[in-house]
């Protein structure tokens, strides 16, 4: 029994939770949802009782963050991964994506070919697509059962005139990757090579398993660093994703600017009170607790592949390299995309993220951060349901 992780969560059902309203307005007692990328467990207890003080003040006027939210971003990020940031190159944001689609409007012209490298979380598609840009799709390559970056066809996309910028998502989500310092110094060169702009999501960063350490793009060296903005939260990490706060991380000081000005051109002025205290316990003093946390989401994931390997030899799925995401390949089960979701959600009470939203039919993506109980429970569904059907 893990103290943190196995506690019981109480069901938030018609609590304007994105995750649970998606099961639909009557869901079931008992079901809990293994779909958007948030977590079933509780924050830290030492951000809880921040939190809790703060909230008990009823003093919540517009709030700012200085340096104790910088040195916290700080040293978090130099003793975890061994990059130096200096506080004048954090720019807040409401969350990584608000500034993945500053950065789009900042760093690129409308029109210009943007590469993202599919599979991906649907909103890097929306951020091109939206600020009517051109998305250039680099799809991974699934090789002898690993997720590899297909460089020929990368080289041919980051080459052609009107491609300016590339969305790196580093830890991938979906397909669990943490991509090597080599990799990233590949991507890195043919787009030093090719003038483009690098805008690196590193927002699972802090959940990696801990033999496949995390390289931040930026500390590949000055060049890459110049070229770049990193995106990175406390939010997967700590379960804050509610509290709107993420950071865009830009060492170059006119490119800093430039999102800067876009940010707030944005409208975007007023940061959370709540998203600043969170960042700065959470780094300061739950390191330990992420530690656990990696360690029981690697041991969700191995649950998980032993227990789909019993009952479903021909389903696949990803190796975890990091985040809290399973890859699933349904695509033994010879349902089209609709239908597999009915079938998981009308009859199996199984509520996953839908593997085509990311560009990835056949596949569902399934969030492992939750107790192992509810996780065994949502599979022991699964098999009930199959067997009803004759899948198995
Ligand atoms: C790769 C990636 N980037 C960004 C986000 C969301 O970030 P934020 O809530 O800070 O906008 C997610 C959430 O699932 C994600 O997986």
């Amino acid at each position: 029994m893990n103290q943190f992780f196995d506690q019981p969560i109480p069901p938030r059902i018609d609590m304007e939770v994105e995750k649970w309203d998606l099961m639909g307005p009557d869901p079931e007692p008992g079901i809990v949802p293994l779909s958007v990328a948030d977590m079933e467990f509780k924050s830290p207890p030492a951000i809880v009782e921040a939190l809790e003080e703060l909230a008990r003040s009823g003093l919540w006027g517009y709030a700012g963050w200085g340096d104790r939210y910088a040195n916290a971003i700080r040293s978090w990020v130099s003793r975890r991964y061994g990059w130096e940031v200096q506080r004048d190159w954090i720019i807040r944001t409401t969350g990584v994506v608000h500034g993945i689609n500053a950065a789009v409007r900042a760093f690129t012209n409308p029109g210009d070919g943007i590469v993202i490298q599919t599979p991906v979380y649907p909103p890097f598609y929306r951020s091109v697509r939206e600020n009517e840009r051109t998305l250039l799709k680099n799809s991974l390559k699934l090789v002898d059962g690993h997720y590899e970056m297909d460089f020929a066809d990368l080289e041919d996309k980051l080459s052609r005139p009107t491609t300016t910028a590339m969305i790196l998502c580093s830890p991938h989500n979906p397909v669990g990757r943490v991509w090597t310092r080599e990799e990233l110094q590949r991507v890195g060169d043919l787009c030093l090579a090719h003038g483009v702009f690098v805008i690196s999501d590193e927002i699972h960063c802090d959940l990696c398993q801990h033999d496949h350490p995390h390289t931040v793009y930026a500390s590949l060296g000055e060049e890459y660093a110049k070229h770049c903005a990193i995106g990175m939260a406390a939010s997967k990490t700590f379960s804050l994703a509610g509290l709107a706060c993420g950071n865009i991380i830009v060492p170059d000081p006119d490119n800093h600017a430039k999102l800067v000005a876009e940010v707030a051109r944005s409208g975007a002025y007023a940061d959370s009170a709540f998203g600043t205290l969170a960042l700065e316990v959470g780094y300061e003093q739950c390191e330990p607790w992420v530690d656990q946390l990696v360690d029981y989401l690697g041991e969700n994931y191995r649950y998980l592949v032993d227990f789909m390997a019993q009952h479903f030899p021909k389903v696949w799925i990803a190796p975890l390299e990091g985040t809290y995401l399973a890859w699933i390949d349904f695509s033994s089960f010879s349902l089209d995309d609709a239908a597999l979701a009915d079938f998981l959600e009308q009859e199996a009470k199984l509520y996953l993220s839908h593997g085509i939203n990311y560009g990835g039919p056949g596949f569902m993506r399934l969030n492992l951060a939750c107790s192992r109980q509810v996780l065994h429970a949502a599979l022991e569904r699964l098999v009930q349901a199959a067997k009803a059907r004759g899948f198995v």
